[in-house]
Formats: C-alpha cells, sequence, structure tokens
C-alpha cells in the first residue's frame, strides 16, 4: 500500500510539474513552458523562431490558438496545461515580441 501511495505522488509530482499558476503572466508562461524548445528570446530552438519575421509572425491568432491548445508536429499540446486565458496571455506575449 505505501508502495502505491508512493507511486500515486510520484505522479501527482509529474503531472503538476510545468502547469503555470492561474495568474501566472504571458511572460511567465512563457518562460515556464515554451522556452525551452523557443528559445528565451523566442528565436528557435527544438521548435521553430516565434519572434519577429518567424512564420507565425504572419500567422492569424487563430492559427496560434489551435497550435498550442492542440499541438502541431512534434509540438505537444497544452489543453490540459494551460487554461484558454493563460493560452491568450502567451499570445499575447508573443505578439508583444514581433
Ligand atoms: C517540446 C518542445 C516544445 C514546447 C515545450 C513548445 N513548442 Fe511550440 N513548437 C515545437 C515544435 C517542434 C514546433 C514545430 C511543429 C511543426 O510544425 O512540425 C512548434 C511550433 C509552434 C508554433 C507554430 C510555429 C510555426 O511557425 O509554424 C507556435 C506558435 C508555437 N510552437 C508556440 C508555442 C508556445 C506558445 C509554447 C508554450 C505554451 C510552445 N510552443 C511550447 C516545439 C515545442
Amino acid at each position: 500500500m505505501a508502495k502505491l501511495g508512493a507511486l500515486l505522488l510520484a505522479f501527482l509530482a509529474v503531472s503538476c510539474v510545468g502547469r503555470p499558476p492561474p495568474e501566472a503572466t504571458g511572460t511567465e508562461i512563457y518562460e515556464q513552458v515554451c522556452a525551452r524548445c523557443h528559445g528565451d528570446d523566442l528565436s528557435g530552438g527544438l521548435g521553430p523562431a516565434l519572434g519577429p519575421e518567424s512564420n507565425s509572425a504572419e500567422q492569424d491568432a487563430e492559427f496560434l490558438r489551435l497550435t498550442i491548445a492542440h499541438g502541431r508536429g512534434r509540438m505537444p499540446s497544452f489543453r490540459n496545461t494551460l487554461t484558454a486565458e493563460q493560452i491568450d496571455r502567451v499570445i499575447e506575449f508573443i505578439r508583444s515580441k514581433q
């Protein structure tokens, strides 16, 4: 039984990692969940650049929203990690940099 408890705790810890607090700003959300793939300055890495003159700068908000919520290619989906408001906030942050 103790083993099961430890397993459950480990599972909870893993599933909570990377979930920003509800009131997190767009900047905080980006730094916490996006920067490791898209770079601290949006210049890209594992994922494409998101800054000025990037493909996503040419796309409408709906494209960004769908990509973040449902994932795209090797990018994971964030609909279970971020609320709709948080997705809007991180898009605002990206737009402010483009
Ligand atoms: C595990 C790495 C990873 C993380 C974390 C990640 N992305 Fe991505 N992202 C990718 C990859 C890889 C692509 C390219 C997908 C494709 O087109 O095949 C991508 C594509 C995108 C695109 C579309 C870019 C384009 O030019 O088509 C946007 C916008 C985007 N990501 C935003 C975000 C945001 C915002 C976050 C944080 C909520 C995030 N990503 C987190 C890897 C990641």
